[in-house]
C-alpha cells in the first residue's frame, strides 16, 4: 500500500491477492460470473482497509463470564453510493462488511464522443451531511464521472466521502484529487495511461458490461 506520488489522501493497495483477482478481471476470457465476483471480492478486501478509521464507542455486553465494555461502530449509518452501473458490482462486497450501510445511487453515463458523464438518477439517503460516505466505482478513466459524482453529493450536503475504484488511470486520479483535494481516493491498481476513446490501458475493457454481460 502506497501513497499516490505521496499524497496522503490517494491510497494505492499493492496486496498480491488484489493483483492476482485484478489479472483475472482483465482476462478477455473470464466470464460474467467469475469477473462479477472478482469485483465483489476486491471491493470487499478495499473496504476493510478504507473504512480502518471508522469511529467506534464503548457498549456494555454481557458475556457467559461477565458485564464488560466493547466497542462497536459509532454515529450514523455508512452510505455506500455507487456510480451505475458499473459501480453496483462493488455494493454486495462492501455490504459483507458493513451490512447495515444504506445505499444511495448516481446514474452517469459517458458520452461515446466527448468522454463527458451525463447523469440520469441520483437517489441519497437522509442525513447525508452527518454520514460517511463510500463511492464506489470500478474504473477511474478520466474521472469526469467520479468529480460529477463527487459533486452531486456535495449539493445534496455529504461531507465525508471515501471513493473507491479498481482501476484508475493516472489521468483520473489526478483530476479528481484536484477536484476534490479532501476527500480520500483508495485504487486497487493504477495503469498506464487511456487510450484515444478514453478507455484505461491495459485496463480490462467496459466494466459496466463486463459486469452485466452486456454487448
Ligand atoms: C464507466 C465506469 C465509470 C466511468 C469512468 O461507466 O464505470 O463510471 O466509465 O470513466 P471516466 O472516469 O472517464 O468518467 P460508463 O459511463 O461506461 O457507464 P456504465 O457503468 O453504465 O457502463
Ligand atoms: N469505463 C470503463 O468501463 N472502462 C474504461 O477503461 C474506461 C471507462
Amino acid at each position: 500500500m502506497y501513497n499516490y506520488q505521496g499524497n496522503p489522501n490517494i491510497t494505492v493497495f499493492d496486496h498480491p491477492l488484489l493483483k492476482h483477482k485484478i489479472t483475472l478481471m482483465r482476462n478477455k476470457n473470464t466470464g460474467t460470473n467469475e469477473f462479477r465476483q472478482m469485483v465483489e471480492e476486491i471491493a470487499m478486501l478495499m473496504g476493510f482497509e478504507a473504512l480502518k478509521d471508522l469511529p467506534l464507542e464503548d457498549i456494555e455486553v454481557e458475556t457467559p463470564i461477565e458485564t464488560c465494555m466493547s466497542p462497536v461502530i459509532a454515529g450514523k449509518k455508512l452510505v455506500i453510493v455507487p456510480i451505475l452501473r458499473a459501480g453496483l458490482g462493488m455494493v454486495g462486497g462492501m455490504l459483507r462488511l458493513v451490512p447495515t450501510a444504506k445505499v444511495g445511487h448516481i446514474g452517469l453515463y459517458r458520452d461515446p464522443e466527448t468522454h463527458e458523464p451525463h447523469e440520469y438518477y441520483c437517489k441519497l439517503p437522509s442525513y447525508i451531511d452527518e454520514r460517511l460516505i463510500v463511492v464506489t466505482d470500478p474504473m477511474l478513466a478520466t474521472g469526469g464521472s467520479g468529480v460529477a459524482a463527487v459533486n452531486f453529493i456535495k449539493e445534496h450536503g455529504g461531507k465525508h466521502i471515501k471513493f473507491l475504484s479498481i482501476i484508475a488511470a493516472p489521468e483520473g486520479i489526478e483530476t479528481l484529487a484536484a477536484a476534490h483535494p479532501d476527500i480520500e481516493i483508495y485504487c486497487a491498481q493504477v495503469d498506464r495511461e487511456l487510450n484515444s476513446h478514453a478507455y484505461i490501458c491495459p485496463g480490462l475493457g467496459d466494466a459496466g458490461d463486463r459486469i452485466f454481460g452486456t454487448k
